[in-house]
């Protein structure tokens, strides 16, 4: 017979597809309508009500929080109506006040490997840096300047410093990265939210985007790490802290050094399986279309054991509607 993980792998990833499908489509509903916390919400039911279909045994190690926070979706909380030991990293809606303003780039997001493989990250800050496949190893460094950073890139690329388009959260706290990038007159690509969408666009030479620099939410880094495990990218990561509540998750969740330097495969070492599906429009993926009962969604798939990388569009019918 032939080889039987192997099969279940492929059909997980697709199974993954959908359901960051259920949980883009529950999300659509909220679109525009200013309420961040329902739209969260009504991706979250389904999300979880899809990941429990599954035949898997998965924990959730990346998640809605802590158990006393969350009442679905919590870290620690097992999935799945039994199989294969998996970890789960899930953001239902990547982007919350992107879907309740309609701007672009929201997504439903879902990372599935061996259990033990993803960095159990706790819900703090993450400095990271990150670039796109094809560049020699340790091109950027998490702790370089940026400057040093962009010019690297530039040679690696083989391009001047000024056809860099760095990738950075529109925030107070990075105004000395876009001084500095602005410095090297590279340009400097703002996005207002979602950075798990920010890492992944330095993947695709569509988005233009070469270089993502700036602290964000270290579950998302664990997102973003999974999905350039498929792809292949370089990325590297160290938890922020802001006050000793947050060193004391660190600590619940198993990590004993607090300052280290991670690299992509600290944060992703295992085979893994990624799933998002637009819920606004973006770059890479349409946003959730409803013509009367019928949904379109846009979903990519991928897993790092082939790098094989699938859009599919999907249109279904919801009676219900
Ligand atoms: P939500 O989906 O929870 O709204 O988070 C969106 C996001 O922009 C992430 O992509 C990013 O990592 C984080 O928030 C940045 O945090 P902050 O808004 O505090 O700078």
């Amino acid at each position: 017979m032939a080889d039987e993980a192997g099969y279940l792998d492929r059909i997980l990833t697709i199974e993954l597809g959908r359901c960051t499908e259920a949980a883009a489509i529950a999300a659509s509903t909220m679109i525009g309508r200013g309420d961040k916390e329902g739209a969260d919400q009504a991706a979250v039911t389904a999300l979880r009500n899809a990941l429990n279909q599954l035949s898997i045994d998965g924990t959730v190690v990346i998640g809605e929080g802590e158990r006393d926070e969350a009442p679905m979706l919590y870290i620690g909380e097992k999935v799945g109506r039994g199989g294969p030991k998996v970890d789960i990293a899930l953001d239902p809606l990547e982007g919350t006040t992107l879907t309740a303003k309609a701007m672009a780039n929201s997504l439903a997001v879902v990372a599935m490997a061996q259990g033990g493989t993803l960095l159990h990250s706790p819900d703090v800050y993450m400095q990271k840096i990150a670039c796109g496949p094809g560049y020699p190893k340790g091109t950027i460094d998490l702790d370089a300047p940026t400057e040093d950073n962009i010019a690297a890139l530039a040679k690696a690329k083989g391009v001047d410093p000024s056809e860099i388009t760095l990738c950075v959260l529109d925030r107070p706290r990075h105004d000395h990265i876009i001084e500095a990038a602005r410095k090297m007159n590279a340009r400097v690509f703002l996005i207002s939210d979602g950075d798990v969408a920010g890492i992944f666009h330095t993947t695709e030479p569509r988005t233009g985007i070469d270089l993502y620099v700036g602290s964000g939410g270290a579950p998302e880094g664990v997102l973003a790490a999974a999905a350039l495990r498929c792809v292949g990218g370089q990325m590297q990561g160290r938890l922020l802290f802001r006050n000793d509540d947050e060193r004391a998750r660190a600590e619940r969740a198993g990590i004993t050094d607090l300052d280290r330097k991670y690299d992509l495969m600290d944060l992703a070492s295992g085979d893994v399986m990624f799933a998002a599906t637009g819920v606004t429009d973006g770059s890479m993926l349409k946003g959730v279309r409803w013509e009367g009962k019928r949904v379109h969604t846009s979903t990519l798939v991928m897993r790092s054991k082939t790098g094989t990388v699938r859009y599919i569009d999907a249109t279904s019918q919801r009676p219900d509607r």
